[in-house]
């Protein structure tokens, strides 16, 4: 029963090891590894749609052939000469985005928060959910066609992958380590990783050659030809239905969502890389707020409840202006990145606060004109759709999904996860 449970310690996503079946929870609770006392967890009919390691089915992809020749209605990857790619890179990349020996308490991956089965974002919580329980005051991004992105995080603080990573990294909430030279002394340490930065880079690990691998790993997710580039770029009639083409049209047209989710004549990214406000973090930073409020208890366990008793019952959000945290000045209150919306009937919930838990949601407050404010963005306005409208919208969305992902899930369900159990 023993090895039953220290499996089950081996699932992927936060949360997960109390997320089986109630009926099997057979042992008395202990304390796993680090950190508080589980007790009590393990009785909670919670279920998770991430798989545990031991139900999943990896495939190896060819990443390289992805970089190389992105799917249709994707441009050509942009490299940077100072890093180019390799089968190698990426593999080490690969290595180290699923290694939870990378957090300080040997707990926690990158793709914890990036759960690939998850849209390379975390369905399940709104927050991202760091080593320890430590909750952060934002939502996990997909990583599905990272590499197009020139600007990074919610409010656009970063601009290159190399450079990122050190933000989770050091994160007290998200992989908790103390320092740049802690993490790389781990590294160090651990026989499989013996000569394999030198392999790559002729160097030892260092702040930059770690940099290089993650961010060429995650230059290689790239997913698209969708329904929508098969019909748009591909001409082909019947890629996608007569509803979502009318999305399509609103979403250029009468709804003009193409103003900020961009797209070009032979590719799409779906985002302009600039930073909007659209009213919703104005909204949450004033409590502007519906009557009732939905509360997470557990992970995927959401209650309704009325919106003056949430304060008493719910810690207060954290304060977020976005872009303004940045660069201090106040036009750019509650700007935040314009998101891609590649693949995104994969990644609710949505939002840099992950406040809308479907894309109706969004479509609704859209269709509402955002939440009025002093820096509302000009191009934010009532859009008077109808229901059947709002439908088609919808359709369009759900039309975006590439037809790759399933090989890039199994690419990383059959990448090592740095396990320190066995
Ligand atoms: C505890 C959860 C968590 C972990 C662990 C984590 N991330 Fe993230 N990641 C997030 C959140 C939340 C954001 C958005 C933060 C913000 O905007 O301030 C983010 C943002 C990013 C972005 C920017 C995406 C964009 O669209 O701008 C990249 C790239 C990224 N993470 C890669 C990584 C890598 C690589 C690792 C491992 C070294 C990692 N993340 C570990 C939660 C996490
Ligand atoms: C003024 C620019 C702008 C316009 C116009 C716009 N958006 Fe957005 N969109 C954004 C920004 C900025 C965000 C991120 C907001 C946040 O994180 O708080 C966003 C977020 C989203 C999200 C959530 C993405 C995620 O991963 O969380 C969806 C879905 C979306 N928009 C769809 C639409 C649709 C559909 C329309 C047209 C009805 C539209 N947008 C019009 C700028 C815009």
């Amino acid at each position: 029963m023993k090895k039953y449970c220290r499996l089950l310690f081996l699932l992927t996503a936060s949360f997960s090891c109390f997320s089986y079946a109630e009926n099997s929870y057979v042992e008395t609770p202990t304390l796993h590894g680090a950190g508080d006392n589980k007790a009590g967890y393990e009785t909670k009919a919670y279920t998770t749609n991430s798989k545990a390691l031991t139900t999943r089915i990896g495939k190896e992809a060819d990443l390289m052939a992805l970089v190389e020749h992105p799917p249709l209605g994707l441009p050509t990857v942009p490299i940077p000469a100072n890093n180019p790619i390799t089968v190698e890179k990426i593999a080490l990349g690969r290595k180290l985005f699923y290694d939870r020996r990378l957090s300080l308490n040997n707990t926690f991956s990158c793709a914890m928060c990036h759960v690939p089965e998850q849209g390379f974002s975390h369905n399940e919580l709104a927050t991202a959910v760091g080593i320890e329980g430590r909750s952060g005051r934002r939502n996990s991004p997909t990583l599905f066609n990272i590499a197009y992105a020139n600007i990074l995080f919610h409010d656009g603080r970063e601009d290159t992958l190399e450079q990122q990573i050190w933000g989770p990294l050091l994160a007290h909430n998200e992989m908790g380590n103390p320092s740049p030279g802690f993490v790389m002394r781990k590294i160090r340490a651990l026989d499989d990783y013996n000569g394999l930065f030198e392999n790559v880079f002729n160097k030892p690990v260092s702040m930059r050659t770690l940099g290089m691998a993650l961010a060429t790993y995650q230059r290689s997710l790239n997913s698209a030809n969708s329904p929508f580039d098969q019909w748009y770029y591909s001409k082909q009639k019947g890629a996608m239905s007569l509803s979502a083409i009318k999305g399509f049209q609103l979403f250029r047209g009468k709804a003009n969502c193409i103003a900020c989710h961009s797209i070009g004549k032979n590719s799409a990214l779906f985002t302009d890389h600039q930073l909007h406000n659209t009213g919703h973090g104005f909204s949450v930073s004033f409590n502007i707020r519906p009557k009732k409020q939905r509360l997470l208890v557990a992970p995927g366990h959401y209650i309704d409840i009325d919106s003056d008793l949430f304060d008493s019952v719910s810690e207060k959000k954290p304060n977020d202006v976005g872009l303004y945290e940045i660069t201090q000045d106040p036009a750019d209150r509650w700007k935040y990145k314009t998101p891609t919306l590649r693949n995104i009937a994969l990644t609710a919930p949505y939002m840099h606060d992950g406040a809308f838990k479907t894309l109706e949601e969004v479509i609704q407050f859209y269709n509402n004109g955002g939440i009025p404010n002093d820096g509302l963005d000009p191009l934010i306005k009532p859009l008077g759709l109808t229901t059947i409208e709002t439908n088609h919208l919808l359709n369009f969305l759900n039309s975006l999904t590439g037809s790759n992902v399933d090989e890039l899930i199994a690419d990383g369900f059959a990448a090592p996860v740095g396990d320190t159990l066995n």
